[in-house]
């Protein structure tokens, strides 16, 4: 049986290097995981608990239809000011009031420099709290991105990333 994850990059760059990683994670996945991008983040209407209801807005529908298909989540976002990406929060803060995260396994790839992005993850593990994921401490990695040397697919070729990401697919539906 395929196990689906969802891929939630916290970046609408052009040339995002998170989004870069969750693309090598997609080619990176093991057998048994299919591992699918979510690229709606740029579609989604500011969070506004007048519009968290029946019928919700289409693009919230689908965020919360990708999660709820899914078996786990893996993140991998930048950190802007000291914090998560207000785009990035606001796809959360449309989490909190649906079902669909509660108890899921979530986990981030943290790839910012040495030393760097700690205050994003600190407030993606706050916020996922809210929203009642379960994370898998095992799953969650930090990564260097070294943009050049990627393969002919533009994805990252290094083996220990792409090892490192495949491992980290697997912990999260825990087939390690
Ligand atoms: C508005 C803004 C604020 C940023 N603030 C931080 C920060 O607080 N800490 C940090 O390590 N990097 C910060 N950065 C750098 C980004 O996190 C970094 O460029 C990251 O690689 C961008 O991710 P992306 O390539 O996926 O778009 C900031 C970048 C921008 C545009």
């Amino acid at each position: 049986m395929t196990s689906v994850i969802l891929l939630l990059s916290g970046s609408m760059r052009s040339g995002s290097s998170n989004e870069l990683v969750l693309r090598t994670a997609r080619a990176a996945a093991p057998e048994g995981i299919r591992a699918v991008l979510y690229e709606g983040l740029g579609s989604l209407p500011h969070f506004n608990p007048d519009d968290d209801g029946d019928p919700l807005p289409a693009p919230v529908a689908e965020l919360r239809a990708a999660i709820d298909g899914a078996a786990a989540v893996l993140v991998c976002t930048p950190e802007y000011a000291g914090t998560l990406p207000g785009s990035f929060k606001n796809l959360l803060d449309w989490t909190v009031g649906g079902t669909e995260i509660g108890d899921k396994p979530v986990a981030w790839v943290n790839a910012a420099a040495p030393g760097r992005g700690e205050g994003a993850t600190a407030t993606l593990r706050s916020v996922l709290g809210y929203t009642g994921a379960a994370v898998v401490e095992e799953a969650c990695v930090r990564l260097q991105v070294d943009r050049g040397s990627l393969d002919e697919d533009g994805l990252i070729g290094d083996p220990a990333v792409r090892e490192q990401l495949a491992k980290s697919l697997a912990l999260l539906i825990r087939r390690p």
